[in-house]
């Protein structure tokens, strides 16, 4: 099959979370079962720099954008055999210190950005000579190719589109922008309606893919519910309710040749189930590099995380206070919110033999953490899918997580299955809740028999990508046979 995907952020290119993980390892995945992939996204400042094998297609894109046209490149690097990407090349838009925005404030013309990026997606699915049998697209910055392509079939003459595909890594981000964006659709005014990109006078791209996707995936099964509903449904729980039989929820795979304990240039000491002196040795690295004092014995808790409402930050910080006063560790890796950035900061200063804060990104200290810790704290108020838990369990550091999402969906809690479990869930969000989650830790890890078991228990846990290919290609041919209906009849989705 080929498959075009189209996405904001792909690893090993430019990351701001995990979308960029599951972008380049879908790929990855869809091309080692045999299928020809096609990756597009923006080129952002430095990639070409960093990935000099890079090279210049012959294609122009030439884009009306409103009143305006556009001008782009396209540059492409295969990454292996069926794997290439190609790269979007507009500089005035791309060639930015950011991806989405700079000191925290998102760039004001967002929407003009990923509207052409958007554009330049649909040019290349219509006109390529490399036809794809399916376009998936991934959250709102490509969620208005559908439309694109729609209005492209029903009165721009292009004969036989292929199904698209929509999956959302998170409803609470759905590009909602003035009215007076959609304008730089050059869509006809219909579309611009409650029953398509219109969403309280203001366009939402997120709701345009919604409406016109053939098929719709998220990245975990719970998620998949939780959507659907008032609490979580960010205002558009109606809308999937309507496309409840084209909504797939698919768990997340990780990229295991990325994230490893044994052949990680990352990791100082490499370490597997059966041998683990490795990981306590990662450990004491870890607490030298950071400046806490080397104890083997003290439980060390870590948290990697953009600094985000969703991500439970303030329960965190919450039970923190709380257990403090008992002789545990804790690293935090973040950035996002100064608020929050400077409320871990304080915590270090009162407490600098217990925590330490590195503000900022850092891929290889990830690494590091999720192997030096003992447990692994993911609060979350709402995780669509969350990674660093299944890394965590991967690099045997056991997880806290609140039970919701792809945190739910993905670790085993000792009330679950006593000998299956893996880490340790709690419901309420709450720091109080949080902080018996951790003495829950903290008894566990007082029985090193119990402990060491968690720990196998995670470390054998798989989330490898082949099934979950399967599942994709599910979604893919429930697109195709949507589209197919809808072409055989009269009342489309259309307005
Ligand atoms: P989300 O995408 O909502 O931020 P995920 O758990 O899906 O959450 O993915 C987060 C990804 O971003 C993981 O790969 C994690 O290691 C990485 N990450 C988050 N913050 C940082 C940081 N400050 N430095 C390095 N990596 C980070
Ligand atoms: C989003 C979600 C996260 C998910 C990631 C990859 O960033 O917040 O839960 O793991 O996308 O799908």
């Amino acid at each position: 099959m080929k498959i075009l995907l189209a996405i904001s952020e792909v690893h090993p290119f430019s990351k701001t979370g995990g979308l960029a993980d599951m972008a380049g390892a879908l790929g990855k995945a869809l091309a080692h079962a045999g299928h020809e992939v096609r990756i597009v996204t923006p080129l952002y400042r430095g990639i070409r720099e960093k990935f000099p094998a890079m090279r210049r297609v012959e294609w122009q894109f030439n884009l009306p954008l409103g009143a305006k046209w556009e001008q782009g490149n396209l540059w492409a690097l295969e990454l292996e055999k069926g794997l290439t990407v190609y790269f979007i090349e507009h500089p005035g838009f791309f060639d930015r210190p950011g991806i989405y925005q700079e000191n925290n404030i998102s760039y004001a013309d967002n929407a003009a950005r990923f509207i052409f990026f958007s554009k330049c997606v649909a040019q290349l699915a219509r006109y390529s000579p490399w036809r794809p049998d399916v376009v998936h697209v991934h959250d709102w910055q490509s969620a208005l190719v559908p439309v694109l392509m729609l209005h492209q079939k029903r009165a721009e003459g292009w004969g036989n589109p292929p199904p698209t595909c929509l999956t959302i890594h998170n409803l609470a981000y759905q590009g909602i922008f003035p009215a007076g964006a959609f304008a730089l659709t050059n869509l006809p005014a219909e579309f611009f309606t409650p029953d398509g990109a219109e969403f309280y006078k203001q366009l939402n791209c997120l709701k345009a893919g919604i409406v016109f996707a053939d098929a719709i995936t998220t990245v975990s099964p719970r998620y998949a519910r939780e959507i659907t509903t008032e609490s979580l449904g960010c205002g558009l729980d109606d809308r999937l309710r309507q496309r409840r039989k084209q909504l797939f929820g698919i768990l997340n795979g990780v990229d295991y040749g990325e994230w490893n304990t044994t052949k990680n240039s990352f990791l100082p000491h490499a370490y597997t189930v059966t041998r683990l002196a490795g990981k306590a040795a990662n450990k004491l690295a870890l607490q030298k590099e950071l400046g806490l004092p080397q104890r083997k014995d003290a439980p060390l808790f870590g948290t990697i995380s953009r600094l985000a409402e969703q991500k439970g930050v303030d329960i965190e910080l919450g039970a923190l206070e709380e257990m403090l006063s008992s002789d545990i560790q804790f690293i935090l890796l973040g950035s996002g919110s100064s608020v929050f950035e400077r409320g871990y900061q304080k915590l270090a200063k009162r407490f600098p033999d217990k925590v330490a804060v590195r503000v900022g990104y850092d891929e290889g200290l990830a690494h590091r953490i999720e192997a030096a810790c003992d447990f692994y704290l993911m609060p979350s108020q709402f995780e669509p899918c969350g990674l660093n838990q299944m890394y965590s369990l991967r690099y045997g550091t056991v997880p806290v997580v609140r039970a919701t999402g792809g945190l739910d969906d993905s670790v085993i809690d000792f009330t679950q299955d006593t000998m299956r479990a893996n880490g340790i869930k709690f419901q309420e969000y709450s720091a109080r809740a949080l902080a018996k989650g951790i003495r829950k830790a903290l008894a566990i890890y007082g029985q090193p028999e119990l402990f060491r078991r968690f720990r196998q228990n995670a470390m054998r846990a798989d989330f490898s990508w082949e099934q979950t290919v399967g599942e994709y290609l599910r979604a893919y041919d429930a697109a195709k046979v949507f589209s197919a209906g809808q072409d055989s009849q009269t009342a489309g989705r259309v307005p």
